[in-house]
């Protein structure tokens, strides 16, 4: 716990996730304020520095060195999250590590160790679960109204291309962790059961200027899965998806349904003679989930002053990764995997 009136955050990786987390500190998350961003990039470094009045640091270790800094935003690239999370461990630095945890399970142990060893909160960066329909959703479900869990059906596609790190499944693990990596955890959030068993089959359907350089891209897949209790389902992936950005979820229990989310962007509907009725898309995950990552931050700040349990963990990182890892080698030798 912390004694500090205003926490000192800094966000290393300044890129699509971390200006999410950069404006939030600045502005929104009481008790803390945005004291640094670090970069491997010098100029993206800079540029937000100067965005939001902020020191600049391009060197994780001298980024960590800085004693005013009490907690850190981890928005680097998937491959880079073991190492980062380990350093700011050890530095002492409460950590709210995006998603997906890490490329491997080796990652995951250790990273585990290094946290559970220095005594830091962590927070996982699964923002669904810090998003008020997701939470209604669990309470619905865990106060027993659509009757016991059954089946469950999610859907996670993104309007663009990732950024080109993703390109290479052997480092990114491919839009399965990319994008899906949410899925894989809401289903455990939501029905209380892990994974005993997955099948997963993908394709490379619009992305074919990437084939030769990257024959295992995949830009489609679906998975099927059985948890460890009654509960089986499906995941299913689109990454570009053009039309906007789709997060769906269904439930079906023994007493009803439970459905999440909408491709609507609630609010505007406009009614043209020729083309009809038309409403506005949902664009991006920073516009549907906005207030998710903001009470995902708070989180962090409310785990560093008062020690509470966030609703998003190191573990729950570890066996979303388990099932992304398992439908990866699905997709490669056509079989069940288990878990
Ligand atoms: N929760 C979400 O909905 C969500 C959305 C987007 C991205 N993400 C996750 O956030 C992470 C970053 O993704 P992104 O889309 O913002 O990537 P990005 O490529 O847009 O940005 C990554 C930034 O990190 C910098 N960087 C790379 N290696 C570094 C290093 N060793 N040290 C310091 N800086 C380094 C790059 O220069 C770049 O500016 C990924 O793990 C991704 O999966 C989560």
């Amino acid at each position: 716990m912390l004694k500090a009136d205003l926490v000192g955050v800094g966000v290393i990786g300044t890129g699509r996730a971390g200006l999410v987390h950069c404006t939030n500190f600045a502005e929104n998350v009481p008790n803390a304020r945005l004291i640094s961003v670090c970069d491997a990039d010098k100029k993206n470094a800079e540029k937000t520095a100067m965005q939001f009045n902020v020191k600049a640091y391009n060197k994780a270790e001298e980024f960590l060195n800085d004693p005013a800094l009490d907690a850190v935003v981890i928005a680097t690239p998937t491959f880079t999250h073991a190492e980062m999370v380990k350093q700011a461990a050890e530095a002492g630095k409460a950590i709210l590590c995006e998603k997906p945890l890490a490329s491997t399970e080796a990652e995951a142990a250790a990273m585990g160790k290094a946290v559970e060893k220095n005594g830091v909160c962590f927070v996982m960066g699964f923002m669904r679960r810090f998003d008020k329909n997701f939470i209604r959703a669990n309470e619905i479900i865990r106060r027993g109204d659509i009757g016991e869990p059954l089946m469950i059906k999610s859907t996670g596609k993104g309007p663009g291309l990732p950024p080109p790190w993703n390109l290479d499944i052997s480092k990114s693990n491919g839009m399965l962790a990319e994008v899906n990596s949410h899925d894989f955890d809401c289903v455990r959030f939501l029905t209380g059961e892990n994974y005993r068993w997955v099948f997963a089959t993908a394709r490379n359907n619009k992305c074919l200027q990437f084939a030769k350089e990257y024959p295992d891209f995949y830009d489609t897949a679906i998975v099927t899965f059985g948890l460890t209790g009654k509960v089986m389902g499906t995941i299913d992936g689109a990454c570009p998806a053009d039309y906007g950005y789709d997060a769906r979820v269904e439930i079906q229990g023994t007493d009803g349904v439970l459905m999440i989310g909408s491709i609507a962007k609630k609010g505007v509907v406009i009614g043209l003679k020729e083309a009809g009725v038309i409403e506005e898309m949902v664009d991006s995950w920073r516009t549907l989930f906005k207030e998710a990552y903001l009470a995902e931050d708070r989180t962090l700040i409310e785990c560093l002053i008062n020690g509470t349990t966030p609703p998003s963990s190191l573990e729950d990182g570890w066996k979303a990764l388990q099932a992304v890892l398992a439908a990866n080698r699905s997709i490669k030798n056509g079989a069940v995997e288990k878990i």
